[in-house]
């Protein structure tokens, strides 16, 4: 027996309401603001995401779907929907456009991770894009987002978390002074930290094993030593956060697993829980990455957000999301000049806008009736040899069992007045 790959899943016809129910709001979001779509190819060259995401970081070094094609590319299932964008951006020319260019998409995106709840080595984010302005009230534009898209889909007790890291020219002291602080506690740290102390000292921060966190506590933070353009674009992004009444916590942990940010760094996750696998949606300014994938430097700011860990906010929260309805009417049959009639009548409902759906096979009446009992479907046409003889069809109300019996060529009609004149169901 064949089964999903394991931190893969179905995403099941009952499940789907959730998922329609939120790329709505992230569509209706994305438009709100002026965000364009974008769509880009589910693999990539493997060197872009190693360029981008940097050589040290787990997604590159332990993460990453990446094969060989019959050409000898080597190719990678995207692990991130960033590096891609701006990918994009510099193929297309995009640096012609008015500026910033505000993108937005929906992509599935593949890590090998060790499964657990809200961790799946497939997953799929809705991510934003604002490319070519380094203005933070595109940082607090994009935060702002994110933050209005989980209210709007009903979500509360969140946190945002908010850092700066920096640039090219007031990190390296930061990480000189981090690393000083961790050489000292060499002895303490686990293995995998004793690696990052030599290879990527900010990713220290970000370790969860109990013997490493009390040392990310007493680290030093990078907003003590921020230069003064760094300082005062944090401190504008905290005025506009507050103007725009977004509630914000300062992280001083808070570095993300991508090399490319650069200052603002940020993560929306449930009250309390700054844990990995809770962070609903994060992002951050990243400067220097268009530059890095050879385009003219661009200085840019997103987020990404999950969409299977909104779903399990939203059910954890009780939110209730519409249903998908099911079709409009059923189209019963007896006898094969009756199925040959409700196949005609299905075709010229469809045309005239009503979701119909029927049965094939010697169903009993009773059967098909509890078919479309079971799925909620609220008007059948009954059809059977009298019938087709007297070009008649019986509608029954399935809610109320209440039928008639009436023209065959007024069906449309009758189905219309069902509806109050509507035609679309
Ligand atoms: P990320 O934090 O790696 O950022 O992923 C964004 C969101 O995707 C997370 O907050 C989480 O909701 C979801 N997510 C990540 N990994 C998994 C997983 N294994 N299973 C389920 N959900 C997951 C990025 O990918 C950046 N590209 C975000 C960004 C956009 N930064 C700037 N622009």
């Amino acid at each position: 027996m064949y089964k999903a790959p394991r931190g893969t899943s179905d995403i099941l016809p009952q499940e789907q309401g959730y998922w329609s129910y939120i790329t709505q709001k992230a569509i209706d979001i994305a438009c709100l603001y002026g965000y364009q779509r974008l769509d880009t190819p589910t693999f990539e060259n493997a060197g872009l995401f190693v360029r981008s995401i940097g050589e040290e970081t787990d997604i590159v070094e332990k993460e990453m779907y990446s094969f060989q094609d019959r050409s000898k590319d080597r190719l990678t299932l995207r692990p991130e929907g960033t590096a891609p964008v701006c990918r994009a951006y510099i193929e297309h020319g995009m640096h012609s456009l008015p500026q910033p260019v505000r993108l937005y998409y929906f992509a599935d995106i593949f890590r090998y991770e060790r499964p657990q709840a809200g961790r799946y080595r497939q997953h799929h984010q809705f991510g934003v894009e604002a490319l070519g302005d380094s203005d933070p009230a595109l940082d607090a534009e994009v935060i702002d987002m994110a933050w209005q898209l989980y209210a709007n889909l009903g979500l509360h007790n969140l946190s945002l978390y908010l850092n700066s890291i920096g640039c090219h020219s007031c990190r390296p002291g930061y990480l000189e002074s981090l690393t000083a602080n961790y050489s000292k506690r060499q002895d303490s740290l686990c293995p995998d930290c004793r690696r990052r102390l030599r290879l990527n000292p900010l990713r220290l921060l970000d370790c969860k094993k109990p013997s490493c966190i009390p040392l990310t506590e007493k680290a030093p933070k990078s907003i003590d030593y921020l230069c003064q353009e760094c300082a005062d674009n944090l401190e504008s992004l905290q005025e506009l956060l507050k103007l725009l009444n977004l509630p914000y916590l300062i992280e001083h942990r808070l570095v993300r697993g991508l090399d490319y940010y650069t200052r603002t760094v940020f993560e929306i996750a449930p009250e309390g829980e700054l844990v990995a696998q809770a962070t609903i949606g994060a992002g951050g300014r990243y400067d220097n990455l268009i530059e890095q994938l050879g385009g003219k430097p661009t200085p840019a700011v997103g987020f990404a957000t999950g969409i299977e860990r909104i779903v399990l906010n939203l059910k954890k929260q009780k939110v209730a999301v519409p249903a998908i309805s099911p079709p409009f009417v059923f189209l019963a049959y007896l006898g094969p000049k009756a199925k040959y009639e409700a196949i005609k009548l299905s075709a010229l409902l469809r045309k005239s806008g009503f979701s119909v759906t029927l049965t094939y096979g010697d169903r009993s009446l009773k059967a098909q009736l509890k078919q479309a009992n079971t799925a909620g479907i609220r008007h059948a046409l009954i059809i059977g040899e009298d019938e087709v003889n007297n070009r008649t069809i019986v509608l029954r109300n399935m809610d109320k069992g209440e039928q008639e019996t009436i023209q065959l060529d007024k069906a449309v009609e009758k189905l219309r007045q069902a509806i109050g004149g509507s035609t679309r169901h």
